[in-house]
Parts: structure tokens; C-alpha cells; sequence
């Protein structure tokens, strides 16, 4: 498994190229990436905002033979792990991971992902794992109402200067890895799993769970293995809850 690397210095959204580059035939594991985002796409429908060489805005397009379309949102939580651990590689930063996949330093977010799935009558055609990363911002280039609950590299380094291209190769290089752990498992989480629990940031932790009908609060477990989260509610009994129908927040905040 190789990743090939395009770069462009401005795109509309990583993931809407890697999507275009899988309508025109571009091989397994294509990497695009990009010095600048004019309209990058964030989870539930948000933006996400990648100005000019200050992040890292990062899309593998990865056509998944022979795993079940329900196993493959489980991407994502191979990418969080990677970049966690992409990051502890480089540089001496301890990381966490906010359930499902925001990775975090200091409890602040460094890196969003957003996975995309193109299915046709029920068999995925290919799926695009996009990854954005903090990397040189300085406080003031974060909106003010994420200012307080998001940091970059650079903010944590305290001086010294991150790599942008050092931590895309260096994610990928993990990702790849782990992702034909993932294949010859048929799509299951297996050692992944308990690298990711011990990450969490969530564990033991009380919690909101915000649902569309009704939101509740429960100490969080775990992640189980199918990617959902492990909450304890007050009355002692356990729920799973999908990534696809609830956020969690901490009771004070972010986490
Ligand atoms: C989130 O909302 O936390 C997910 C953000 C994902 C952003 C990345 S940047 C690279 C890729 N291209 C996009 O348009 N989005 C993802």
C-alpha cells in the first residue's frame, strides 16, 4: 500500500478533489492536499476554514474492497488515532482524542476529519478521509467563538516551528498501516481499539449527550467496538451512542 501525493496550492476542498480524482480514475490511495481551502467542509454540514500555509488541509481517496459499507465510517477512527500519533512522533506533545474523532492538545482541538462515502445501490465506491490539521495559527487567526477551545501546533510548541508536510506524510504513514490491519480484519476495529481508549478524553467523564429528541447526561465509558460510545446514565443502566445522531460535550464546555 502506497499513497501518492498531489498538492495544490489552493482548492475549493481536498475532499471534493479527491472525490473528483476518483470520478476520473485516480489510484488507490491518492493523497491530495492543499495549502489553502476556499470552501472546505466540516462535520454536520459546517465549514471549515484552512487559510494560506497556516494549515493542514489533507484527503486520501481509498476505494474499500471487500469491507461492509456499515464498517467503513470506522475510517475515521483509524485517522484520529493517526494523527495522534503522527503528532507525538514528530514532536514532545502529548495528544487525546474527544469522542469520535477530534484530536486534541491540552484539551484544545488540533484536527478535525471528515470521512465521505460515494455508494452506489449499496456497495460503497469509494471513500475520501479528510483531515485538517492546526498547524501555524496564532490565537487571533481562530474566530472568537473558537478561540478558546482550539490550538495549533505551533501555539503548543511555544516557539518552534511545526512541519506541515512532515505531518502529512507522517499521518498517512500511520493511517496506511493501520488501515491493513483494518482490511485483513474484515473492517473490525481490533488493536486499534483499546490505542484509542486510552486517548479518550471523554473516559470517566460526565457528559451531555445532545440528541435531536432528548438530550441526556451519563458518565462516558468507552468506545466499543463498533465505534459507538459507552454511556452510563444516572440510573445505572448503559447506551451506546452512534457519532451519526449525537454530539457530547462536557457538562462545563468543549470536554
Ligand atoms: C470537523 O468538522 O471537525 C471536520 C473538519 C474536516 C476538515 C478537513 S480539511 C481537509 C478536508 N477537506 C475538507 O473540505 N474537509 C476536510
Amino acid at each position: 500500500m502506497e499513497a501518492v501525493y498531489k498538492y495544490y496550492d489552493t482548492i475549493d476542498s481536498t475532499n471534493l478533489e479527491a472525490k473528483r480524482l476518483a470520478h476520473a480514475g485516480a489510484k488507490n490511495f491518492t493523497v491530495v492536499s492543499a495549502g489553502e481551502q476556499t470552501a472546505g467542509r466540516g462535520r454536520s454540514g459546517h465549514s471549515w476554514i484552512s487559510p494560506e500555509g497556516v494549515s493542514v488541509a489533507t484527503s486520501m481517496l481509498i476505494y474499500p474492497e471487500g469491507i461492509a459499507m456499515d464498517h467503513l465510517p470506522r475510517l475515521t477512527i483509524l485517522a484520529g488515532v493517526s494523527v495522534a500519533e503522527a503528532v507525538e512522533e514528530l514532536y514532545d506533545l502529548a495528544t487525546q482524542i474527544k469522542w469520535p474523532n477530534d484530536v486534541l492538545i491540552g484539551g484544545k482541538k488540533i484536527c478535525g476529519i471528515l470521512t465521505e462515502l460515494e455508494a452506489d445501490k449499496g456497495v460503497a465506491e469509494n471513500v475520501v478521509v479528510g483531515i485538517g490539521v492546526n498547524v501555524h495559527h496564532r490565537k487571533e487567526d481562530f474566530a472568537p467563538e473558537i478561540r478558546d477551545m482550539a490550538t495549533s501546533l505551533d501555539l503548543e510548541l511555544g516557539g518552534a516551528r511545526a512541519s506541515r508536510k512532515a505531518v502529512v506524510e507522517a499521518i498517512w504513514r500511520h493511517f496506511l498501516s493501520h488501515y491493513q490491519a483494518f482490511v485483513r480484519d474484515g473492517g473490525q476495529l481490533g488493536d486499534i481499539l483499546p490505542v484509542y481508549n486510552s486517548r479518550l478524553i471523554n473516559k470517566n467523564k460526565r457528559v451531555r449527550v445532545i440528541h435531536q429528541i432528548k438530550d441526556f447526561c451519563g458518565i462516558a465509558l468507552e468506545m466499543d467496538p463498533e465505534g459507538k460510545l459507552l454511556i452510563r446514565r444516572d440510573d445505572g443502566t448503559v447506551t451506546a451512542v452512534d457519532s451519526g445522531e449525537v454530539h457530547v460535550r462536557g457538562l462545563y464546555g468543549y470536554v
